[in-house]
């Protein structure tokens, strides 16, 4: 536990199996803790600002009430109302606040956005989503699969749709985590190359099986979890027609389900569009897990932030 004090938490790649296994039970004994009402103030007196320069419902207040809960303050940080959205660089943002702040939480659009912000401050940073990943929500999933599952090692979690940031943070958790990823996404969306190919190295060391396919009803067989994404990410706006076009076969419905276990999970960061990358029926069914998921955001967060801060 030690080892963390003082890291950034840029991405699940920069940690070792261990360090996620001990967040993810420390996410899940902060958890027990705030429902038994035990208080847990291990931050107090401290702040954590939050820059943000896309739309946010879950990041934003897990962190906010987190930061809270434990005993210290958040500041939300829009881009467009701090002196980075008139052109201030990254780096003197990043020594000002490292002065008045005891961590920074940031959600961007580029990744070296995030790299350079950890990099220029002297405090902790977080990586609150990027085009290139979202680790605190893997990590909050894979909080939910070990509550549901019991264990994770051995599992199969299939990623349906746009090799996006989730895919890529799914996909290093569970090469860290000892699981069997395996993705379906159309010609032209694959994930990225390189992460893949860092995701098969770790794999390599730690059991796990990664796959990157593209028929997903190959990809589904035997699924213990199926986990789907929005087809236009933010950022992509403009591409949703012709992304709608390009998933029509990627819709997580009904007929898709049939060849996961039975008892499989439905996960989904959330927002989701209700009726396109998934439907109703599966969003809703008695398997979607989708409100734990967006729960344990809090728990997950509040372990990082007591962990490094
Ligand atoms: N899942 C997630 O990060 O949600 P928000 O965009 O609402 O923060
Ligand atoms: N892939 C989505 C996740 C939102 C939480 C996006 O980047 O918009």
């Amino acid at each position: 536990a030690s080892r963390l004090k003082g890291r950034d938490f840029l991405g699940l790649m920069d940690y070792t199996p261990e360090e996620i296994r001990y967040l993810l039970d420390l996410a899940i004994e902060l958890k027990r803790k705030q429902k038994a009402g035990e208080v847990y103030q291990p931050l107090k007196g401290k702040s954590l600002g939050m820059i943000f320069e896309k739309s946010s419902t879950r990041t934003r207040i897990s962190f906010e009430v987190g930061m809270y809960q434990l005993g210290g303050q958040a500041l939300f940080l829009s881009r467009n109302d701090i002196q980075m959205g008139r052109g201030e660089t990254i780096r003197d943002t990043a020594m000002t606040m490292s002065r008045y702040l005891d961590g920074l939480i940031i959600r961007t659009f580029g990744h070296r956005n995030v790299v350079e912000l950890a990099r220029g401050a002297t405090i902790p940073v977080i990586n609150a989503l990027s085009d290139q990943s979202h680790p605190c929500q893997a990590l909050a999933d894979y909080q939910t699969v070990l509550e549901m599952k019991g264990r994770l090692e051995g599992l199969k979690i299939v990623y349906i749709g746009d090799g996006n940031n989730m895919a890529h943070s799914l996909m290093m958790g569970a090469s860290k985590l000892g699981m069997h990823f395996a993705s379906a996404s159309p010609e032209g969306y694959e994930p990225d190359a390189g992460i893949v190919q860092s995701a098969k190295d770790v794999a390599s060391e730690t059991g796990a099986r990664i796959e990157v396919l593209h028929d997903p009803r190959e990809a589904v067989e035997n699924a213990d979890i199926i986990y789907t994404d929005v087809w236009a990410s933010m950022g992509f706006e403009e591409e949703q027609k012709e992304r709608e076009r390009a998933f029509r076969n990627y819709q997580v419905n009904e007929a898709l389900v049939q060849k996961a276990k039975a008892d499989f999970l439905f996960m989904h960061c959330l927002p989701a569009h209700r009726g396109e990358e998934v439907t109703e029926v599966v969003i809703d069914g008695p398997n979607s897990v989708i409100f734990d998921e967006a729960e344990n955001r809090l728990h997950a967060q509040k372990a990082i932030m007591a962990a490094i801060m």
